[in-house]
């Protein structure tokens, strides 16, 4: 996708944080964009924020969670703004970090819930009408590095994130012969609200295995900070509209975590050895094609069982 102008975005958690960043670069590009999130007054704040640079914005409350509002709100997007050209499944919560054995039903509901479910329910929401306005477009699904390797101790958030990977990686596959773009955007920590609006959308009362505890830094009273290293949101909007100009899978914002990708990436491979195997077998997965994807090679042809 390379022609913003006059185009429509629609972006989850699009009220703070990354969402918003992306909303500042998509609509710097030209586009129209409608912000959809849970919690109103940030919504209401993030459009002031919006306007006031001239953006064309139309905010939306919408939990992700809840299909029924899905389809709602998609109806109120395209007769305000016109089709949805750029779907960004966004919203996601962190829960404080903790073991996996410490959860409850609970935990694993409301993570998977909005984290996974959320961006499960977009794409069933607007697939199918962006192939239907036959005009392109494109998806682009919040992941993290915490869907591309485990290790720092929050066991649900990297189930859902993993699961997003998958989808999206399989969805780019089944959407491009309908010229409509997939991309994954696997942010490090950058400098957002997320502790706070993910307390804040918390359930009361709902059980749970995780406690918040304070942070280094963090005056009693005082939303929890993200770290001080992190990056800003609007550099990782920045980052999310060239990787949809050159219609990317992976959207990546920290090199600093290459080694650590490299060494899943190294022990899969050392993991499946080098033994020798029937030559049919060989030429079978071959045939598949699915190196392709990841050589960002789809536009050529894409994998053998679509042609
Ligand atoms: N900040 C980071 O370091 C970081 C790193 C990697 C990935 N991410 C991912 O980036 C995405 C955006 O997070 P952020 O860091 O910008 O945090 P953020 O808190 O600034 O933005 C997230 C937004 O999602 C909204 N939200 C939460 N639950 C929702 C629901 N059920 N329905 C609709 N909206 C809901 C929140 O109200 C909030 O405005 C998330 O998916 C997060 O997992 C963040």
């Amino acid at each position: 996708m390379d022609n913003f102008t006059g185009k429509v975005a629609f972006i989850t958690g699009g009220a703070s944080g990354i969402g918003l960043g992306m909303a500042k670069a998509f609509s710097g590009a030209g586009m129209k964009v409608a912000i959809a999130d849970v919690r109103q007054e940030a919504l209401y704040k993030a459009v002031g924020e919006l306007q006031r640079t001239g953006a064309v914005v139309l905010p939306i409350q919408l939990d992700v969670t809840d299909r029924a509002r899905w389809a709602e709100a998609a109806d109120e997007v395209e007769a305000a703004l016109g089709p949805v050209q750029l779907l960004c499944n966004n919203a996601g919560i962190a829960l404080p970090p903790g073991p996996i054995q410490d959860a409850t039903w609970e935990d694993w509901d409301f993570c998977m819930g909005i984290n996974l479910g959320g961006v499960v329910n977009g794409v069933q929401t607007f697939a199918r009408r962006m192939i239907a306005h036959a005009a392109g477009g494109h998806i682009v699904n919040t992941c993290s590095i915490g869907g591309l390797v485990a290790g720092a101790g929050e066991g649900i958030y990297t189930t859902a994130k993993y699961g997003v990977a998958g989808l999206t990686e399989e969805l780019r596959n089944d959407l491009w012969p309908h010229g409509i773009g997939v991309s994954l955007l696997c942010p490090g920590p950058t400098l957002t609200q997320l502790f706070a609006s993910s307390d804040a959308v918390h359930p009361e009362g709902m059980p749970t295995g995780y406690v918040r505890k304070p942070l280094p830094g963090q005056a009693p009273g005082q939303p929890a900070p993200m770290v001080p290293f992190a990056v800003a949101p609007d550099e990782v909007g920045r980052r999310v509209l060239k990787g949809v100009q050159r219609n990317d899978l992976f959207i990546m914002t920290h090199p600093e975590f290459r080694n650590i990708i490299k060494a899943r990436c190294d022990a899969l491979l050392a993991a499946i050895g080098d033994e020798d195997i029937p030559s049919a077998r060989r030429d079978f997965a071959a045939s598949l094609n699915q190196d392709k994807i990841y050589a960002g090679q789809i536009a050529a042809g894409g994998p053998s069982w679509k042609s």
